[in-house]
């Protein structure tokens, strides 16, 4: 225990909460806060797992004081010390130097912390984490501040050493509430930072398996019959489909929503849900919580509602009420779950424009402005349970969310639709036990449409959302076999993504990831970290801070890293973390740390480290009903030997929390004249036990 405070507002005496994650509260902590509203249960166990870290300030380093009625808290920053984090964002991963105003908003185009996600979080390269738990608004700037007591040393503007930029030595936090619990998470690399954030939460999701299929949203005014007709034309064209999403036009009436059927595009939803399990395909719902006022739930919704409506009329519930959540909870029940839907996609829940102003008041008394950074965790956590209740697991999407979600099974998207800060959102999100989803709508010419869907196909869920553009993965037919080949890859990638999402909910890591949690990617950053200098044609890239702020490839799961193409590129470059890498398709070895590769609508850049193991749904599998897999591909990569743990379940229940679950150990080893082996080991026993069948190839 660390006993040190300061300034005018006292913190209380650090606590090791759990091995090297220390807590502290300052002034009266207020009652809404994110972890609360997400309510995850921390992995005890897992979390003593992870490697001991010290406490990373010295006693007196950080201090509180209140100042024009808030609270002020600095943190110290070292001169080497890049920080990362604070929620997704879609253009830099590295925060230092910038001044960002946490909201919750739908991002407009600026990195200022008006964002889907606002998560007062950050990690720092020196391998630790600070964390305000609070729903309120924070105002944050990241080393740029100066006290008159500490002021920087004088520049003249005409000599060559002048700077922009003058590093500041504290990260200072500015937020209105009378109190709040500071959390201090240890590392000490920022990967296990994310872990034990991660294992704070509860663990990472584990969605069903069919989650990780592909998706494709049908167009908001698409009919039973539309959407059946749309599911078959995936069949003849050879694609796999695991989910079908409906947009508003399933609501009898929609902007604000009835949450029941139109009967006119859906006479008998029972049996159109039906007809699509038949064929294999879940049913995801849109809805958002403006509540049309003149239907069965805006009645019994009314007396928990919001002073004000939301635009187009709708109530808004007080979901921190319990009486609203249920009722919420047994509408979808009755109208929905019971009939076989498999999980919802909950829109707007992010932008006061629709939403509601500040100064709107809530029946349980709920400060608007916490509401409004809560609304996406509530609706998150009510969604699920209802799933959880009926022994389903269920996976979707949501447009806002905040500390607390990594367990939580929801990715994140909106409706900006660049390409490239689609993929540093994916990157981003992995710092904060979020997911991201860079969906593919519509597109200019063939090359944009190839390429975005090649990338979401390697994000944790892989969805066309055609609900305005009806286009269909074969729309563009120059790249109709391109887009069915990286459909098809996703699907036979279950089995190893199934696994890193393993890895994800039992210990924390994140299958989707940012190149720098990546061991080796960081090395030292420049003493004084704001220099920027010229990354490319350096002799060490990795002692760049900017290296680290590679945000256009990404990891996927334990070996694979990816770097997808943007429309128009005719190469790209790609940095390749230390150790040998090869060519996922070819096992070719490629030479980094630069790599440069090339475009002419082909696959998208694969990568798999030495002794990297993936394995894949074999040829002849069935792609579509792929919940329990036979027979599998491995493959074997590089020149080291290797090892991977698979991990099954049946892939839609929550039974493996009982331990109906199986780890499979497959492992490549070289023979004494030098030959490769793949050898498959049971690790659990148990029912679940048949092992599958292993074709390996080495690469
Ligand atoms: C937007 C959402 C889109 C689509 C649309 C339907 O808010 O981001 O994905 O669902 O609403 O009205």
């Amino acid at each position: 225990v660390k006993t040190f405070n300061n300034g005018s507002d006292p913190i209380a005496l650090w606590h090791e909460a759990y091995p090297a994650l220390w807590r502290a509260t300052v002034g009266a902590p207020e009652e809404l806060t994110p972890f609360g509203a997400a309510a995850g249960s921390p992995n005890t166990a897992a979390l003593a797992d992870l490697p001991e870290a010290e406490f990373p300030f010295a006693a007196d380093e950080v201090r509180s004081r209140r100042v024009h009625g808030k609270l002020h808290l600095a943190f110290p920053l070292g001169p080497d010390e890049e920080i990362y984090g604070m929620g997704l964002t879609y253009r830099n991963l590295n925060q230092l130097h910038q001044v960002k105003n946490l909201r919750m908003g739908h991002y407009n185009g600026q990195e200022d912390g008006r964002t889907h996600a606002p998560m007062a979080f950050y990690i720092s390269s020196a391998g630790y984490g600070v964390l305000l738990n609070t729903a309120r608004r924070v105002q944050v700037y990241v080393g740029t501040t100066h006290p008159r007591e500490a002021p920087p040393p004088l520049q003249d503007r005409l000599q060559p050493s002048w700077r922009p930029t003058q590093p500041g030595r504290t990260v200072d936090l500015y937020l209105d509430t009378p109190g709040v619990e500071i959390l201090i998470l240890g590392g000490p690399a920022m990967l296990d930072v994310v872990r034990r954030y991660n294992l704070l939460c509860g663990g990472g999701c584990l969605p069903p398996k069919w989650g990780l299929g592909f998706w494709h949203r049908a167009h908001i005014a698409a009919s039973a019959q539309e959407c059946v007709d749309l599911v078959d034309h995936y069949r003849e064209q050879e694609i796999p489909l695991s989910v079908l999403g409906l947009e508003p036009g399933w609501h009898s009436g929609c902007y604000p929503c009835t949450h029941d059927w139109r009967p006119s595009l859906f006479p008998e939803p029972r049996r159109f849900i039906a007809d699509l399990a038949a064929r294999q395909v879940r049913v995801n719902l849109w809805q958002n919580l403006f509540i049309h006022p003149d239907c069965a739930l805006g009645e019994a919704l009314a007396p928990y509602c919001c002073s004000h409506t939301g635009s187009w009329g709708g109530l808004i519930p007080d979901v921190t009420l319990p009486q609203a959540r249920e009722v919420l909870q047994e509408h979808f029940k009755r109208e929905h779950v019971d009939l076989g839907v498999s999980g919802y996609k909950h829109d707007e829940v992010d932008d006061e424009h629709w939403l509601f102003p500040l100064f709107a008041t809530f029946p349980s008394g709920a400060d608007a402005e916490e509401l409004h950074s809560l609304l996406g965790l509530y609706v998150q956590r009510l969604s699920f349970e209802l799933f959880r209740a009926v022994n389903r697991r269920t996976y979707g999407l949501v447009r806002g969310s905040n500390l607390g979600a990594a367990y939580l099974p929801y990715a994140l998207y909106n409706d900006c639709y660049e390409h490239r800060e689609y993929i540093t959102g994916l990157c981003s999100a992995s710092l904060g036990g979020l997911l991201w989803c860079p969906e593919a709508r519509t597109s200019n010419s063939a090359e944009e449409w190839l390429r975005r869907i090649q990338a979401v196909c390697f994000a944790p869920l892989a969805m066309l959302n055609a609900w305005a553009s009806d286009q269909m993965p074969w729309s563009f037919p120059e790249v109709a076999a391109a887009v069915r080949e990286v459909i098809v890859l996703r699907h036979r990638l279950i089995p190893y993504l199934y696994s890193a999402f393993a890895d994800y909910a039992f210990q924390g890591v994140p299958p989707i990831r940012a190149m720098l949690l990546e061991p080796g990617f960081s090395a030292q950053p420049v003493v004084g970290g704001a220099a920027r200098r010229d990354l490319h044609g350096t002799d060490n890239p990795y002692a760049h801070p900017e290296s680290r702020d590679v945000s256009d490839q990404f990891m996927f799961g334990a070996s694979i890293l990816v770097a997808p193409f943007f429309a128009g590129q005719a190469e790209r470059r790609v940095l390749l973390p230390p150790g040998r890498w090869f060519d996922f398709y070819t096992g070719a070895e490629v030479v980094g740390p630069w790599h440069t590769v090339r475009s002419d609508l082909g696959p998208v850049p694969l990568f798999v480290k030495d002794g990297g193991i993936v394995p894949l749904l074999a040829e002849g599998e069935d792609l579509q009903a792929f919940i329990h897999w036979r027979s599998l591909e491995v493959r074997h990569y590089g020149e080291a030997e290797g090892v991977f743990c698979l991990y099954d379940d049946d892939g839609e229940t929550f039974a493996y929390e009982q331990g109906d679950w199986s780890r499979v150990e497959l492992s490549a080893q070289r023979d004494g004249s030098g030959r490769w082996r793949g050898v498959v080991t049971r690790l659990t026993s148990g029912e679940r036990e048949t092992l599958p069948l292993c074709d390996w190839r080495f690469m």
